[in-house]
């Protein structure tokens, strides 16, 4: 676990995630031990737990929580999330995920793909044990990240605004599923819909916070357990780089076209990576993130004081804090 979740750790907390974690390995058991293997790969690799962890904060706002249902709930979105990582590193070519080989790179791109349906298939089915609200919403945010994910891929059509294409782009692949996270915990503990209208908006933010920093934390961090520079070798485009391609001074033009260019050489990725990190756009990302942080705990407000709003507001410092 990292700090992220260490922070607001309270020890029912810990007890709570602890038993996700034995059903998450229990539920990516399949019917022979190469698919077991296979399917346990990603997620015995680690991760910060952190759509888990806000479906347990989430549903302390309700009444007495039904823990079986919890954990499922937990499972459900970690599921999801961790087979939209099989397909993500696909997509991406990306070699490591989780400080471990990416399932591409161990298994070849047939097997992960097919890997990554099994995950989600599992989490169909624990869903489907929790009841059709949560079928109904488990679909819909299914169907936004994939759309999030595709329009990613293909980019801003002719005329389309890049920045608000980009922003719909991360809304749709990241802020989907943590928004449902929040939604599922309160769901569970029964929370008012006053209250799940909060957790939604919510999630939806710091869901977009999430991966805005995680886009900074691409270009600035060598220990993300992924390979920095992922996303300019790919040509996705992202807030720090979506700022420099706006600007008109003649050096970030040039930074712009090596950015452009073919980054499969390490020592050109090195170097445009150096460049990168010392450029104003980062600080400039940085004040965007710590902006829309902020709007995040403003979602909050209206749900009861008490340890899960303060972890909530904690969960959206240390969010913040991973860019500074
Ligand atoms: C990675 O998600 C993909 C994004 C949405 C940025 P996480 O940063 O939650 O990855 P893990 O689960 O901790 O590995
Ligand atoms: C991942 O997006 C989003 C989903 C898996 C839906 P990224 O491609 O930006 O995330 P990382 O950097 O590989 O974790
Ligand atoms: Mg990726
Ligand atoms: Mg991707």
């Amino acid at each position: 676990m990292t700090d992220l979740v260490d922070d607001v750790f309270s020890a029912e907390t810990a007890d709570k995630l602890a038993l996700i974690e034995q059903r998450l390995a229990d539920l990516a058991g399949a019917d022979t031990p190469f698919v077991t293997e296979a399917a346990n790969h990603i997620i015995a690799a680690g991760g910060k737990r952190f759509r888990p962890l806000l479906v347990v904060l989430a549903s302390s706002f309700g009444g007495e929580v039904d823990v079986e249902a919890l954990v499922r709930a937990a499972c459900v979105v970690e599921l999801t999330h961790v087979a939209s990582l099989y397909h993500d590193d696909v997509m991406d070519e990306a070699d490591l995920r989780r400080g471990a080989d990416s399932a591409n790179a161990r298994y070849g791109n047939s097997v992960a793909i097919m890997v990554g349906d099994y995950l989600f298939a599992r989490a169909s089915s624990t869903v489907a044990t929790l009841g059709l609200d949560y079928v109904a919403l488990q679909a819909e945010t299914f169907a936004r990240l994939v759309q999030g994910q595709i329009a990613e891929t293909r980019g801003p059509g002719n005329g389309d605004d890049a920045l608000a294409h980009y922003l719909q782009v991360i809304a749709d692949k990241t802020g989907s599923l943590i928004s449902t996270s929040a939604v599922f915990g309160g769901m569970v503990g029964g929370a008012t819909a006053d209250e799940l209208e909060a957790l939604r908006a919510f999630g939806e933010e710091i869901g977009l916070v999430f991966q805005l920093s995680d886009d900074i934390i691409d270009i600035t961090s060598d220990a993300t357990g992924k390979t920095p520079g992922t996303d300019l070798r790919e040509g996705v485009a992202t807030l720090p780089t979506l700022m420099l391609r706006a600007s008109d001074d003649a050096a970030d033009a040039a930074l712009v076209a090596r950015i452009d260019a073919d980054l499969a050489d390490e020592a050109e990725l090195a170097s445009v990576l150096a460049e990168l990190r010392a450029h104003p756009v980062i600080e400039a990302a940085r004040a965007e993130v710590n902006r829309r942080a902020e709007l995040a705990r403003g979602h909050l407000a209206v749900l009861p004081e008490g340890q899960a709003k303060d972890a909530l507001l904690r969960v959206c410092d240390d969010i913040a804090n991973r860019v500074s």
